[in-house]
C-alpha cells in the first residue's frame, strides 16, 4: 500500500463511524447541557426532553409509536430483553440456525432454564422456509425468532410471512433487525412483528446503544431490576448523549433511505461482487439467489482460507470480515454458512465485504485488484 492512500473500509457490518451531525447532536450532553433524565430539576428536564426526542426519531425510522420503543445498552441486550422478557419455563421458542449469537446463546441459556428451544434450518440461500417454521410450531410454542437480515450474508428473510404463520399459532414474532436499520426501509406494521431489535452502531452512530420495540400491550419481564427508567421496562440511568446519538443516526438514516444513496451503494456492490467473480476462478457468491441487503458481500474462494486472506487484505489497506468465528484458539467455520450448507471448507473460505454509505467506486476498484491480486498470491504458494 501506498503510504499515502487511506485504508478501504469494507466492514460496515461491524461497525460503521459516527457521522459528524450525529457527533455534533451528542456533544453538549456530556458538558453543557449534561443531566439525569431522572431528575425534575431543569438539568433533568432538558436530558429527558433530548431522550422524548431521540425515542420519536428512532420510532419513525420504524413506522412505530414512540411509547413504544426502549433504550437498551446495544443490540445485544435488546435480542436479550425480547427472548427473556418474555419466556418462562415450560414454554417453547423458536430461532432459526442462521440467528446471531445474540440470540443463539440467548436461546440456549433459556434452555437451561426450562424452555425448550427448537431451531429451524434454512435452504440453501440461507432463507427460512415458512413450511419449516409451520413444522416446527407446537402448541406451547410462545416466541418464534427470526432475523430481519442477516449479518454474514445480508440474507433478508419472509419476516412478514413468517409472522402471519407465527401469529395464527398463537405465538409471537421477534425479528432482530439489527443489521436491516439504517440500510433498508424497515416498517414494523407491514412486517406485523411483535418485538424487533436494533443498534445504532450499525447505522453511524454509538456504540453500546440500541433499543427493543415492543408493540402496545405487550408486556415483557424487565431484565435488569433497578430503578423506574424506561416505564418500568429497562432500569439504569440512560446514556442520554448515547441515545442522542442513536436520535440523530435514525433521523440521518431516515433522510438517506428516500435519497438514492441506496441504489448506489447497491450498484457499487453488484459491481464489486460481478468483477471479483470474473477476475477469480473457483469463486462463489452465498446467497446470491436469495434478496440481500445491498451493501452486502459473502464470497468464497475455493483453496483460500479466509483467515490468512483477511489478514493479506488488511496488509495491503482493506479492510473485510472473514465468514469464521475463533473460538478457545480453534477456527471454528460460521455456523450461518454451515447451516446453508456449505462444507467446513467452503465456509473457511468465505469472506464478508460490506460497503458503508461512503464507499464509492474508486475504492471498490481499488478493492478488487487488492482482492485478486491476494487470492492469487495466496493459491500460488
Ligand atoms: C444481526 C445482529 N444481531 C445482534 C448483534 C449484536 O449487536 P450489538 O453489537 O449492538 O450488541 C449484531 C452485531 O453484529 C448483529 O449483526
Amino acid at each position: 500500500m501506498n503510504a499515502v492512500t487511506p485504508p478501504i473500509y469494507m466492514d460496515a457490518n461491524a461497525t460503521t463511524p459516527v457521522l459528524p451531525e450525529v457527533l455534533d447532536a451528542m456533544l453538549p450532553f456530556w458538558t453543557e447541557r449534561f443531566g439525569n433524565a431522572s431528575a425534575v430539576h431543569s438539568f433533568g428536564r432538558r436530558a429527558k426532553g433530548a431522550l422524548e426526542t431521540a425515542r420519536v426519531q428512532v420510532a419513525e425510522l420504524l413506522n412505530a409509536k414512540a411509547s413504544e420503543v426502549t433504550f437498551t445498552g446495544g443490540g445485544t441486550e435488546s435480542d436479550n430483553m425480547a427472548l427473556f422478557g418474555l419466556l418462562s419455563s415450560g414454554d417453547h421458542l423458536i430461532v432459526s440456525a442462521v440467528e446471531h449469537d445474540a440470540v443463539l446463546h440467548a436461546a440456549a441459556a433459556l434452555e437451561a432454564t426450562g424452555v425448550s428451544v427448537s431451531r429451524v434450518a434454512c435452504d440453501k440461500d440461507g432463507i427460512v422456509q415458512p413450511e419449516a417454521l409451520e413444522a416446527a410450531l407446537t402448541p406451547q410454542t410462545r416466541l418464534v425468532s427470526v432475523m430481519l437480515a442477516n449479518n454474514e450474508t445480508g440474507v433478508v428473510q419472509p419476516v412478514q410471512q413468517l409472522a402471519e404463520i407465527a401469529h395464527r399459532a398463537g405465538a409471537l414474532l421477534h425479528t432482530d433487525a439489527i443489521q436491516a436499520c439504517g440500510k433498508t426501509p424497515v416498517d414494523v406494521r407491514q412486517l406485523q412483528c411483535d418485538l424487533l431489535s436494533l443498534s445504532a452502531h450499525k447505522m453511524y452512530a454509538p456504540q453500546g446503544v440500541g433499543a427493543l420495540w415492543v408493540r402496545a400491550g405487550l408486556t415483557l419481564k424487565p431484565l435488569l431490576h433497578g430503578g423506574s427508567h424506561e416505564r418500568r421496562r429497562r432500569a439504569g440511568t440512560e446514556n442520554v448523549p448515547g441515545i442522542v446519538g442513536f436520535g440523530a443516526g435514525a433521523a440521518a438514516a431516515r433522510q438517506w433511505l428516500s435519497t438514492d444513496g441506496p441504489e448506489q451503494v447497491g450498484q457499487l456492490r453488484d459491481h464489486l461482487e460481478r468483477c471479483l467473480a470474473a477476475h477469480i476462478p473457483g469463486s462463489v457468491v452465498n446467497g446470491v439467489a436469495a434478496t440481500r441487503l445491498r451493501n452486502t458481500l459473502s464470497i468464497r474462494f475455493d483453496g483460500v482460507l479466509a483467515e490468512e486472506l483477511v489478514i493479506a487484505l488488511d496488509l495491503h489497506g482493506l479492510a473485510v470480515s472473514g465468514g469464521s468465528a475463533c473460538q478457545s484458539g480453534a477456527v471454528e467455520p460460521s455456523h450461518v454458512l454451515t447451516a446453508m450448507g456449505l462444507s467446513t471448507a467452503e465456509a473457511r473460505s468465505s469472506v464478508r465485504l460490506s460497503l458503508a454509505r461512503t464507499t464509492s467506486q474508486a475504492e471498490v476498484d481499488r478493492a478488487t485488484a487488492i482482492v485478486v491480486a491476494a487470492v492469487e498470491r495466496l493459491r500460488s504458494r
